[in-house]
């Protein structure tokens, strides 16, 4: 089956065409972050209208490199939601009006879904009850899956997302967005233990996360410094190093408590944030204790992607789970079973 997946819910156009899902034939990426850059963070307004102009042109190429033709496409799979409402409705559009003219079938792929598909890309033979682990800018959400398309949700995020406060830390030390990357390179030369931060909301009983507080200590531990933040620039990969810690400790902790408390029989790591160098490495040595497998995309599959949204339309195709043509894009999904 080729399906073809767009993926236009927040600050990436991503076009994908693949075979079964599994085989990527193209792949396709506009990141905006360029544009976005000045602002420290995504625009709605500009992030809809920069969707607006590359997106036909984006679908065409995909097309092309695939080495298939409009007529060999089966399926056209398209983030609904959550999301930027006027961002998903760039994709949604084009997507009804392909499955029209073509007559094929629509499949709304809820953004989540999507992640969580990028692990069966590369892993044939995930094994349940798995628990999955969603990071990225907008979402830390802790899933129990008894098995494919099945979810319960643990746990989530009561204020910033994984990713927003990496993003929102290395602002403050004077980088630009997105900061993840940039605190996960500085990191990797500093000294973890020589800054400590809180890591909030301990309990494993509660698989809920916290970290808004991060924030504060970081804002702390600059105000005693004293200085303006490029006058430290020796300080940085030190504190980064810390800040990084602080927020991959808790989501390894929460994350293997789950699995203890449902007793999984793997892990799955996901989103953005899941690129991720220290994070994939301790959930990796975490999963090796535990003798549970433990998956994790490419990064390149971490990210937003249309290869994710075509993957998780396959199943919807293989479970005749079909959108209408009047489909809308939801902004607020909830992600469900
Ligand atoms: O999944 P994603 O591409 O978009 C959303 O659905 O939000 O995730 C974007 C997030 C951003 O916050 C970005 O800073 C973070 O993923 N990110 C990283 C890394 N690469 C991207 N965070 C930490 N380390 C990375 N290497
Ligand atoms: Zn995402």
């Amino acid at each position: 089956m080729i399906i073809l997946g767009i993926e236009t819910s927040c600050d990436e156009t991503a076009v994908a065409v693949t075979q079964d899902g599994k085989i990527i034939l193209s792949d396709l990426l506009s990141s905006q972050i360029d544009l976005h850059r000045k602002y420290g963070g995504v625009v709605p307004e500009l992030a809809c209208r920069r969707h607006i102009e590359v997106i036909g042109l984006l679908v065409k190429e995909a097309i092309e490199k695939s080495g298939r033709s409009n007529e060999q496409l089966n399926a056209i799979a398209v983030t609904m939601g959550p999301g930027l409402v006027g961002a998903l409705l760039v994709g949604v559009s084009i997507a009804k009006s392909l499955a029209y003219s073509l007559k094929i079938p629509l499949l709304g792929i809820h953004h989540l879904e999507g992640h969580i598909s990028a692990a069966f890309i590369e892993h044939e033979d995930i094994v349940f009850p798995s628990i999955a682990l969603i990071v990225s800018g907008g979402h830390t959400n802790l899933y129990y899956m008894p098995q494919r398309g099945k979810y319960r949700l643990l746990g989530k995020t009561i204020d910033d997302a994984a990713g927003e406060i990496l993003d929102k830390g290395a602002r403050m030390l004077g980088y630009s967005y997105p900061g993840g990357p940039v605190i996960d390179r500085l990191a990797q030369k500093g000294d973890p233990e020589r800054i400590p931060f809180p890591r909030p909301y301990r309990s494993s009983s509660n698989l809920d996360f916290s970290f808004s507080g991060l924030k504060t200590s970081l804002m702390q531990t600059l105000f005693k410094m004293g200085k303006a933040p490029e006058d430290y620039m020796s300080s940085h990969p030190d504190i980064a190093a810390g800040y990084q810690s602080a927020i991959v400790d808790t989501l390894v902790e929460k994350t293997f408590s789950a699995v203890q408390r449902e007793n999984a029989k793997s892990v799955m790591l996901v989103g953005g944030v899941a690129a991720n160098s220290l994070l994939r490495k301790k959930f990796l040595s975490a999963g090796e204790r535990l003798g549970i497998a433990v998956y994790i995309p490419s990064s390149r599959l971490c990210t937003d992607n249309g290869a994710m949204i075509a993957m998780a339309g396959m199943s919807h195709l293989e479970e005749h789970h079909f959108s209408s043509l009047d489909l809308n894009p939801s902004p607020n999904l909830e992600l469900m079973s």
